[in-house]
Parts: C-alpha cells; sequence; structure tokens
C-alpha cells in the first residue's frame, strides 16, 4: 500500500529504459541462438525477473551487470513441468517461448498464462498458427504441451486480428522453420519492429512488405545478438499524462518522438505542450502543463500506428481535467474500462457504454461490452481508497492519486505496479510526490510501547 498526498505537481526528470513489451521477447529470442546474447538498456522490472527463471529452467545461462543482461543458451535443455509451473499466472510470455524450445529441443510446456484481467486474452492466434506450422498441442490438466515430430514448415497464414503476441509467436517460429513463411495482417508494433531487427542481427531473412504483410525465410542457424532495448513509449506516456493531470512539468529521458507521434497529438490536442531534444545520449520529451484549460477530445485505440490502448488509462485520467465532454473508445480489449469505477469514486464524471462511440464500429460494438467512456470534466477528484485491477490501470490510479486533494491509500502497487515500471517510487520522490509506505506493523507497536 502507498499512501499519496495529493495536489502537488510534479516537476523534475525521469529516466525511462528500454520497453518492457520489447525487453521480455528479446529474451526468448536469445534461446534461438547457438552463441551468447547482450541485451542494453534493461529496466528492473518483475516481467524481467520471471522470463529470467523461465531462462534458467531451460538451461540458459542469464546475469544481469546494471542493466545490461547477458544470455548464453548454449546449453538449452528441457526442464521439468513442475518448475516450469512456478511460473504459471505470472506473465503472458511464456506462450512465446513454443517456437524457440521446439527447434532447439523438439518439445516445449507452456503453464498457464498471467498477464493483467483486461479481457478474455485468448491464445487461439497462437495455437493455430503453431499447429499450421506442424506443432502437435495438447492441454493437459497442468498446462499445453507441444511437440514437433516432423519439424516445423514454413507457412501463409492470415491473423483475423492483428495480434502483437499472434505476430511475435509466427516471427519466433518462422525464422528457423523449413522454407519461407507469409503473415498477412500483421501487427507492427514498434517493439515488434525492434524484435524483427534483433532477429535479423541474429541471422534470419525478415521482409516488411506494405499492407502488414511479412515474409520470413527460414534459416538452419541463427547466432546471439548485441542490442539496445527502444525506450518504454508507454512508461514515457504514462509520465507525460501524469504532468498534466497534475499541473507539472516533466523531462522524459529516452523518449523518443518516432515511436510517440500519436500520444504527441493527442497530447497536443488536449492542450499539453511537449518539446523534443533529440539529442541521442541524453535527449527526450519534455512534457507539462502550459497553465491553460485543458480541452476535451474524441479519441479510440487502435494497432499501431494508432492511439495504444496501453496509453488510453493515463490519458483518461488527464481527460477528467479538461473542459467538456470527451470520448474514448477502446476497441483493442472489451474489457479495459474496470478502473474507472475508482476514478468515478474519486469525484470523476465517466460514463460507459457498449455502442462504439465517435468512432468506427469495432469488434466489441453490439456484443455488450462496455467499451465506450464519455468522460465530463473538469473535476475535481478527491482522495480515496483505491485498489489496483491490473498494471496501467494502477499507474492511473496513482496519477489520479497525485492529483487529487488529501490523502489516498493506494493498494496493489507492488504486485502491479512493479511488473513494468521500474523503480517508481524512488521517481515519483525525485519529482516531488508526497508519498509515503506505511509504518511496518513491528515498528507501529515499537512506537505505541
Ligand atoms: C501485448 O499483449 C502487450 N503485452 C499488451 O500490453 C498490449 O496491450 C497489447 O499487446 C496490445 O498492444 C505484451 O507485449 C506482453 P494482442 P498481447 O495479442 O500480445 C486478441 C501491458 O500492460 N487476441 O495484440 O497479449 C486479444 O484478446 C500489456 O504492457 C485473440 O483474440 O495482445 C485482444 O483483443 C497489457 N486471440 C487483441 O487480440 C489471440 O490468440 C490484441 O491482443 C491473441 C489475441
Amino acid at each position: 500500500m502507498l499512501i499519496i498526498h495529493g495536489g502537488t505537481p510534479l516537476e523534475g526528470e525521469v529516466l525511462v529504459r528500454g520497453a518492457k513489451n520489447l525487453v521480455s521477447k528479446a529474451m526468448v529470442a536469445a534461446l534461438l541462438g547457438t552463441s551468447p546474447s547482450v541485451l542494453r538498456s534493461v529496466p528492473a522490472i518483475r516481467d524481467v525477473e520471471v522470463v529470467t527463471g523461465l531462462l534458467r529452467v531451460h538451461g540458459v545461462d542469464v546475469e544481469l551487470d546494471g542493466d545490461t543482461l547477458y544470455m548464453d543458451p548454449t546449453s538449452v535443455e528441457s526442464a521439468g513441468v513442475e518448475e516450469i509451473n512456478v511460473h504459471a499466472g505470472t506473465s503472458r510470455i511464456p506462450i512465446l517461448l513454443c517456437g524457440p524450445l521446439l527447434h532447439r529441443l523438439g518439445r516445449a510446456f507452456i503453464p498457464d498464462l498471467g498477464g493483467c484481467n483486461i479481457g478474455g486474452r485468448p491464445i487461439d492466434f497462437h495455437l493455430d498458427a503453431l499447429r499450421k506450422f506442424g506443432a502437435v498441442v495438447e492441454k493437459s490438466a497442468d498446462g499445453t504441451h507441444l511437440s514437433a515430430p516432423n519439424g516445423l514448415h514454413g507457412i501463409r497464414y492470415e491473423l483475423e486480428y492483428p495480434s502483437v503476441g499472434a505476430t511475435e509467436q509466427v516471427l519466433l517460429t518462422a525464422v528457423m522453420a523449413k522454407g519461407t513463411t507469409e503473415l498477412r495482417n500483421a501487427a507492427i508494433e514498434p517493439e515488434i519492429i525492434d524484435l524483427i531487427c534483433i532477429l535479423q542481427k541474429m541471422g534470419a531473412i525478415i521482409k516488411v512488405h506494405t499492407n502488414r504483410v511479412i515474409e520470413i525465410v527460414g534459416v538452419d542457424e541463427l547466432k546471439g545478438y548485441s542490442h539496445r532495448a527502444l525506450p518504454d513509449r508507454i512508461e514515457a506516456a504514462s509520465w507525460a499524462s501524469a504532468a498534466l493531470a497534475t499541473q507539472g512539468s516533466v523531462f522524459v529521458r529516452g523518449a523518443q518522438q518516432a515511436d510517440m507521434m500519436t500520444f504527441l497529438n493527442v497530447f497536443r490536442s488536449i492542450g499539453g505542450a511537449y518539446e523534443v531534444d533529440d539529442d541521442p545520449v541524453e535527449g527526450g520529451i519534455r512534457f507539462w502543463h502550459p497553465g491553460t484549460p485543458l480541452k476535451p477530445v474524441a479519441l479510440e485505440t487502435d494497432v499501431h500506428p494508432g492511439l495504444m490502448t496501453d496509453w488510453q488509462q493515463p490519458i483518461v485520467v488527464a481527460l477528467t481535467q479538461a473542459d467538456g465532454l470527451s470520448i474514448m473508445h477502446e476497441t483493442v480489449y472489451e474489457n479495459r474500462f474496470g478502473y474507472t469505477s475508482e476514478l468515478r469514486r474519486m469525484g470523476a464524471n465517466i460514463e460507459l457504454y457498449s455502442d462504439c462511440l465517435g468512432g468506427t464500429p469495432c469488434r466489441w460494438g453490439r456484443r455488450n461490452f462496455l467499451h465506450s467512456a464519455v468522460i465530463a470534466g473538469p473535476s475535481k477528484l478527491h482522495a480515496a481508497d483505491l485498489q489496483i485491477p491490473d498494471l496501467r490501470a494502477g499507474f492511473s490510479h496513482l496519477i489520479a492519486a497525485m492529483a487529487a486533494e488529501g490523502t489516498s491509500r493506494v493498494y496493489g502497487v507492488d504486485r502491479y505496479i512493479t511488473r513494468g515500471y521500474e523503480n517508481f517510487e524512488a521517481k515519483l520522490l525525485g519529482l516531488g510526490a508526497k508519498i509515503e509506505r506505511p509504518a511496518p506493523a513491528s515498528a507501529q507497536l515499537a512506537s505505541r510501547d
């Protein structure tokens, strides 16, 4: 639990390291190499610890030195169901180990997946593609067992929806499958392009064509890589939104304009100000509230190059301070507005609808999912006791508590925020936030004596 005394503008600088949603996949890619890999700008977050554990049980030697990760996969070996299952329910990354483990060992076992509870999050695209590559998939009570008795062969495959994970699944499997793979309707998020750069460094042949088509020519062997992870654009946008909601000014060192163009357009449309410093080492983006009223906007989330679904929650908090009616239509996940009930308890005026409001009809329309939000602002937020439901919503609760008047207690920070935000308490303190941890029970007892 974190105690937050709200009402103080956040002012100062934070450093954003490599993107959680690239780093974890880059670690999986290291499994494909016959020699060691080096990954730089690795953030100290729990998802990295989880993948480290998964690699280690498969015989990969993983060492972290500062923010550089060394991974030696030369002695990859099968792991027992029990040691893999220690990681069940902790993240969605285990599903991406299928292709690399099938190539290296001929079989794989995948535990039940975890990750944020923001929708059904099926893995049907993953398993369907793996079967077409030639994998035999058997579900059991303890997880999913896979084998490839006849090896893996290139496929022509079209995704029903440009899923990030399923695109990565196909990439990580196709690079060493026999023959050529053509993936249509692929996701092309910057983290996927960075993963493609890594695989190319390892020796893969991957062509990104127009219209979301990716062609992969399978090769017999891949070597290790050396790579600097692209910066975390979700974390950068979270700090930007925190600056806006608290009427502050934050320089996000490491943030890159090119990957954040859609967010920057939204930030400016709302009335926020930013300035890009493109120095390759010390550069970043400064975000601030210019002191004039924020403007309402109609937005919808989408796959890249649209507005990221992970930017939605911090933007909604900032929109509670805009002068008028805003709309947010969530088209990626069916259930990503649960966190707004806590914001309503803080005084925000947010209504949810199952219609596709203010934009293009999406998959969730007419299916009774509350996936559009109307935000009427500006609202004076007041302190509350908040329960964090997931990673990104959790950070938006922190932002709301910092923007609110009074003292809030936010529960669940260690379970969720540490999964994806490095050192967030030190960063908040550095920006002048008035936060504290409750004294441990033993200290409270001692002070009563
Ligand atoms: C990745 O999840 C990210 N996670 C998510 O970030 C992010 O929100 C998401 O991509 C979209 O950008 C990681 O990279 C670890 P998807 P992923 O497959 O790959 C449906 C965060 O907080 N779908 O692109 O799991 C799915 O239900 C996290 O950092 C199927 O129907 O997302 C969803 O509606 C949260 N069948 C849509 O596709 C499938 O087999 C997009 O999901 C796979 C997906």
